[in-house]
């Protein structure tokens, strides 16, 4: 299929744009969230296991997909299997997108703001009581988020729009080092708080009593969100890849960098939560209560601060470029319209999202069944659609998918050896489909209907 379409220039930016999209507030801010709502080592354990199993096959698939059809999300599976109606997944996909992009938008505005409060040293001299008070004064006031929201989106709109991801890819090659080595940093000093032990006891140990199947379906939702999979994400990017790209080892090294970042924010941020008295309530917004209070004791916490949240903006904004591309590339594509018409729309329908799940954190309107919007979007995206998808992904692949093609496809620029081609081909029929199924039905509490009636 030769077609003119624009394609990473070199290795290195294929994983800078890749890990790019995988490493983001998802690693840094929501991991560490879901570790703490979610009772600790337990699901740290079960998320390792759904990336191992289940990410690391579906994350392979995207990119071959991808790469096949060189098409975008939705394009792809139409002509991968013509006059067949698995297009739809495509399409889900660009719902989750929009809803992805409706929340993720809302955090990168705080992340903004952080930055900011960071530059005027705004952290400096409060207590760990004042910095939590300082948050959610801040999050839930009306209007203080949309200024930052707006700011957000706009800045990924402009990166999308004038093409620029190349520039942005030149700079993250360089910045995102950096973000490593600074959060190794924190971990180090972490390590040396009072309470570092209690902290990672509460991290590594696993209490089996604590898993229960929504545990299950979350660890299994931020294995997905973290790593970018579900909704063609990574096929839209696979389909920028060159025929030299080592698809497998890719996926391996996108997924080693995306975990070890997840794992260090959560050491950086644990051994704090405890030796601060960080409570319960903080959940979802540890890591703008933890971080700061880390920097304050910090020697140089200052240029620590101001430089951590700099370099969380840029994770977070090489994140919403891709999803923000999932969208531009379908409508451009399917619609014919031009790429700026298509990103401008676009972002304001994601802006108008973004306003209304800030709203709903401030005034507590806008709750739907009891569920915040903000809440909403994130549930509905990570625990339904990610997954829903990535179970799509997977049969499509697994059974949709020539497999001679498939094996082509994969071979080119790996030298892929037919047995670890089986043991994907395997993984990708049984294992992650019937995972993923099982995670929902667990959910959907068939377990303990037939144990009842059994009973
Ligand atoms: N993975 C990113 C993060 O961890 C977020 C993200 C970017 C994403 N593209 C995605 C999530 C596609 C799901 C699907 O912050």
């Amino acid at each position: 299929m030769a077609t003119n379409r624009a394609h990473f220039a070199s290795k290195l930016g294929v994983i800078a744009a890749t890990a790019g999209s995988a490493v983001g507030l998802g690693n840094i801010w929501r991991f560490p969230s879901e570790v703490a709502g979610n009772g600790g080592g337990a699901f740290v354990l079960i998320y390792l296991c759904c990336t191992l199993l289940i990410g690391a096959p579906i994350m392979i698939s995207e990119f071959v997909i991808g790469r096949h059809s060189e098409a975008n999300a939705s394009t792809a599976f139409r002509k991968i299997a013509p006059g067949k109606p698995w297009w739809f997944i495509g399409l889900m996909g660009i719902l989750a997108a929009f809803l992805i992009m409706g929340f993720y938008s809302v955090v990168g505005g705080w992340a903004v703001e952080y930055a900011w409060q960071a530059v005027i040293n705004a952290f400096d001299g409060k207590s760990t009581i004042e910095l939590q008070q300082n948050f959610e004064l801040f999050s839930t006031s009306s209007y203080r988020p949309l200024i930052w929201i707006f700011l957000f989106v706009a800045f990924t709109a402009l990166v999308v729009l004038a093409g620029i991801k190349e520039g942005i890819e030149k700079y993250s090659k360089i910045l995102m080092p950096i973000l490593f080595v600074l959060l190794l940093f924190l971990c180090i000093y972490s390590l040396t708080l009072p309470k570092a032990g209690e902290g990672l006891r509460f991290l590594f140990m696993p209490d089996f009593s604590k898993i229960t199947s929504s545990v299950i379906l979350s660890a299994l939702g931020q294995s997905f969100f973290s790593l970018s999979l579900g909704m063609g994400c990574l096929i839209t990017y696979g389909s920028y890849f060159n025929k030299k790209t080592n698809l497998p080892k890719t996926a391996v090294q996108v997924i080693i960098i995306d975990t070890l970042v997840a794992v260090l924010a959560a050491v950086a941020i644990f051994p704090s939560v405890f030796s601060f008295g960080i409570t319960d309530a903080a959940g979802p917004t540890l890591a703008f209560i933890s971080l700061p209070a880390i920097f304050n004791q910090m020697f140089g916490g200052y240029f620590l601060a101001v430089a951590f949240f700099f370099l969380l903006l840029v994770a977070a904004i090489t994140s919403s470029i891709s999803l923000l591309e999932v969208i531009t590339a379908y409508v451009t594509e399917t619609y014919k319209v031009s790429r700026r018409k298509a990103t401008i729309v676009i972002s304001l329908v994601i802006f108008i999202l973004a306003v209304l799940s800030s709203l709903s954190l401030a005034k507590g309107e806008l709750t739907f069944f009891g569920m915040k919007f903000f809440d909403i979007l994130d549930g509905f995206s990570s625990k339904i659609l990610l997954p829903l998808g990535g179970l799509f992904i997977a049969i499509f692949t697994g059974w949709v998918f020539n497999p001679t093609h498939l094996f082509q496809e994969l071979e080119k620029g790996s030298q892929l050896s037919f047995a670890l081609f089986r043991a994907y081909l395997f993984l990708v029929r049984y294992i992650a489909p019937l995972g993923i199924l099982l995670v929902f039905l667990h959910q959907l509490g068939l377990f303990t209907w037939i144990e009842s009636w059994v009973k």
